[in-house]
């Protein structure tokens, strides 16, 4: 506040001492034109520094509202209620122009601090100017994965991985598969030429897995089993809206005592609603796998249509997630595990199909095709 504004206050309030008439308003300070000029003062301000000076200036023990509130007593006794309302009124409007000024001020200043202190590791490339190269994410299904596996590790759930190639051992017959059985019908095989012909495969579901984890838990008498493993599994599928030659899948197994089919559908639920939202739920529908028994198709709530019925659930509305059941005994004969002790079930869903639903991803043939204008969305 320069100071012949501050006279020129002092002047307008001295008026009324001068006793140039008691009436109501006679006298009283111009608190518009303090006001106004007050607020110019706090826009024109360009550091948070400056600020505090005018804040001082127009809102301190010396400024011009500070005087008229002084001088109040000056004005006819009729007019001061009026007058010292107003100028309350102004002195809040003032207070809260400081306080939003300070707030835009201190955050441009902390954006200037950050970009002065960032260190500049990147190396020039040419054209870069004209075309800046933008930093990278996390494919979506690689993101899917990731939050997949927090929402089990806050179940308490530990997290395994197994080979992609595998034998025959683990990805069938163990899974109480035998050789020539129809049950490999379910699954197109990609069979590898390593040693004996339909010996080594790349696995076709995660479910191997499964095996690999018994039988080390067994060898270190290491039970009870609470795991996700996530990985990539192939078949022979041809690529459409809804398979992938090459896809990923979570399998989760749990192998405790007393372990009932409650306690499935009860995980199964706990983590559609984790992962999907509270208004996303599940069901199991009887189902047949060779390695668990029973067996259950796990399908959640369209999350297009949110149940009322669409054509990405053909009506349904119900999308297949995956499948589950209580682990075959003969699963755990197969790897030396006592089932009159122990006892478990398993599930195993398609990471891929879970970004499609979250995302209302259309054709899953995008998520591999690298077009930067789809995968830059996510
Ligand atoms: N492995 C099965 C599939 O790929 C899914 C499944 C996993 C079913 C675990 C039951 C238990 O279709």
């Amino acid at each position: 506040m320069s100071e012949d504004r501050v006279r020129e206050v002092e002047g307008s309030v001295g008026s009324a001492v001068d006793g140039t008439g008691p009436i109501v308003g006679a006298g009283a300070p111009d608190l518009a034109g303090i006001e106004q000029s007050a607020a110019r003062q706090i826009a024109a301000t360009s550091t948070t520094e400056a600020l505090s000076a005018v804040e001082t200036e127009v809102l301190g023990k010396r400024s011009p509202l500070a005087l008229a509130h002084r001088r109040l007593g000056d004005l006819a006794p009729e007019g001061r209620p009026e007058v010292g309302r107003v100028l309350q009124e102004v002195r809040d409007r003032l207070r809260s122009l400081v306080g939003d000024r300070r707030a835009v001020l201190a955050a441009a200043e902390r954006v200037a601090e950050l970009t002065a202190d960032r260190l500049d590791l990147t190396e020039v490339v040419p054209g870069a100017t004209v075309a800046p190269m933008r930093r990278g994410h996390l494919h979506l299904v690689t993101r899917t994965r990731d939050e997949l596996e927090d929402v089990f590790v806050g179940m308490g759930f530990e997290v395994a991985e197994g080979p992609e190639a595998e034998t025959d051992w683990y990805n069938f017959e163990a899974l109480n598969i035998p050789p020539a059985h129809p049950a490999r019908g379910m699954w197109d095989t990609f069979y590898l030429k390593l040693g004996e012909p339909e010996t080594a495969l790349l696995r076709t579901h995660t479910s191997p897995v499964q095996v690999h984890l018994m039988e080390s838990a067994v060898a270190q008498g290491s039970l009870p089993i609470h795991a996700v493993m996530p990985g990539r599994c192939y078949r022979r599928d041809t690529p459409d809206a809804r398979h992938l030659p090459v896809f990923h899948q979570v399998e989760g197994l749990v192998v405790d005592r007393g372990i009932g089919f409650g306690d499935l559908a009860g995980t199964i639920e706990t983590f559609t609603t984790a992962y999907f939202g509270s208004d996303i739920h599940s069901r199991l529908r009887p189902a047949y796998f060779p390695f668990t028994e029973p067996s259950a198709e796990f399908e959640i709530t369209c999350t297009i249509c949110h149940g009322a019925g669409c054509r990405t659930c053909t009506g349904t509305g119900w999308i297949e997630l995956g499948g589950c059941g209580m682990v075959d005994p003969s699963v755990f004969d197969a790897v030396g595990i006592d089932a009159t002790v122990w006892s478990g079930f398993a599930f195993g869903f398609g990471i891929d199909r879970c970004a499609q639903m979250r995302h209302q991803i259309a054709d899953m043939r995008a998520l591999v095709e690298n077009d930067i204008r789809f995968l830059n969305q996510f």
